[in-house]
């Protein structure tokens, strides 16, 4: 295990609070972990997304941002760190990476036209069935695009029915898996035969380089792979909130004129003027120095092997694996045969130690924050997990009262606790062995 790569100056006191004041906030939020008061949580491990801690430089940037109206300096910088790193000439600022898509997606979506992706993350898959496309996630055993059921795909539907490509580096909806250097370059030479665009959701793209450089291109530096691996790309959109290390912001990147005017105009009515997206100078300050951050190798480095150390504490509770690069994804339904087997777990877990993660798709997730967390606070989570594992026969089920309408999961869904304690599964599954290897930390 390796030290992380900065000290802390300051700190932010968190509380355990007594189980009946657990108790009693679980039974506000309707058994449902997302609606937790955060003040009342010990550790939060609900997203990694605008939850990082801010460095020095960010804070010096804060304080002397200037905010005009129109084209303040933070803008700049934001550009001119952006075009650093991205391979595009046009860099688009919008406040989040939803934004992002419902402003893109208006230009590159029609109806009954698809989207394919190793996977999209929900609110992309909402934004492009908003203007009436349809999103479909053909991942293969590793978090990539599957390169076979992709052309099989295009070859059924015509490849004048398909909007783009979405490769999201790393794959949120799998285990935070990379999408390795090898699967981008197949996909763009498939996808040139067909004049289909490829575009990256790049909100976790430096982990993503990480990763290529452990396994593909280890004589490169993360920025050189940032540039290579963009270089067979259309386009991306990212949140700024993940990789970016910012508390908001987001951006769209491409090298087609005509778009980024249709944006330009299209943003100033529904996010904010060009060169500010909605956001205060300070955002973006906050956010270029964010940026610039984010492909620190030290950083990377030290942010992977803590995830994989993470990974290595949960024994035999099956989680998937290798660790990615966001987090802990535990397959509650191999040893839960209850209804909301990742809601009753994560209940269950909030209920323990004070600790929140939040159902994921089909598991439990427990996504870590950067330059939040020490390896104790970590170590105490991966504790109170097993404890809760051990005892898996006492989870009790839920039952839906009010589902959740966004169509986005279970965010804003309400539960109550059944009466009886429902049948368990006890026997876990084996957790299918990957073919990859994982270098041990
Ligand atoms: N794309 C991916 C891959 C994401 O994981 C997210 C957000 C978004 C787009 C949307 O970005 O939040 O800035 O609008 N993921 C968060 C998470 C919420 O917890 O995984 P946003």
């Amino acid at each position: 295990m390796i030290p992380e790569p900065y000290k802390i100056k300051t700190c932010e006191p968190i509380k355990l609070v007594e189980r009946e004041e657990r108790e009693q906030s679980l039974k506000k939020a309707h058994f449902n972990t997302f609606l937790l008061p955060a003040e009342k949580v010990y550790i939060d491990l609900v997203s990694d997304s605008g939850t990082g801690a801010l460095s020095t430089n960010q804070w010096v940037n804060i304080i002397s941002a200037d905010e005009s109206f129109a084209y303040q300096t933070s803008y700049f910088k934001l550009m001119e760190i952006t075009k650093s790193i991205f391979p595009f000439k046009h860099i688009f600022i919008v406040h989040q990476g939803r934004m992002g898509e419902h402003i893109l997606f208006k230009f590159l979506i029609k109806k009954g036209f698809y989207v394919l992706s190793n996977s999209l993350f929900e609110t992309t898959r909402k934004n492009i069935k908003y203007y009436g496309g349809e999103g479909i996630d053909l991942p293969d055993e590793l978090g990539n695009i599957d390169i076979e059921k992709l052309e099989n795909f295009i070859n059924k539907v015509g490849a004048s029915k398909i909007s783009f490509i979405l490769l999201t580096l790393t794959n949120n909806s799998l285990g935070g898996w990379p999408v390795s250097f090898e699967n981008i370059k197949s996909c763009n030479s498939l996808l040139s035969n067909y004049g289909i665009p490829l575009w990256f959701d790049a909100s976790r793209f430096s982990e993503n380089a990480w990763f290529i450089k452990e396994k593909e291109l280890p004589k490169l530096s993360i920025n050189q792979i940032i540039k290579k691996a963009f270089s067979y790309a259309d386009g991306f959109l990212m949140s700024a909130k993940k990789s970016g290390l910012s508390s908001v912001g987001g951006l769209i990147g491409t090298n087609n004129d005509e778009l980024i005017k249709k944006i330009k105009d299209f943003a100033i009515v529904v996010d904010g003027f060009t060169s500010h997206g909605g956001m205060s100078g300070r955002d973006i300050a906050s956010m270029a120095q964010g940026l610039l951050e984010s492909t620190d190798e030290d950083l990377l480095n030290f942010r992977i092997q803590q995830l994989r150390w993470f990974g290595n504490l949960f024994g035999k509770i099956p989680i998937l694996k290798p660790t990615g690069g966001l987090g802990i994804y535990i397959k509650t339904k191999d040893f839960l045969s209850v209804e909301f087997p990742s809601m009753a777990f994560s209940n269950e877990v909030w209920l323990e130690g004070g600790v929140r993660g939040a159902p994921w798709g089909d598991y439990y997730r427990l996504a870590v924050p950067r330059r939040v967390y020490t390896n104790n606070h970590l170590q105490y989570t991966a504790e109170i997990v097993k404890k809760v594992f051990e005892n898996r026969e006492k989870i009790k089920d839920l039952k839906s009262i009010y589902p959740d309408k966004s169509g986005l999961g279970i965010f804003g869904a309400k539960f109550r606790l059944r009466k009886k304690l429902q049948p368990q599964i006890t026997r876990i599954k084996r957790i299918k062995k990957k073919t990859i290897s994982v270098k041990s930390v």
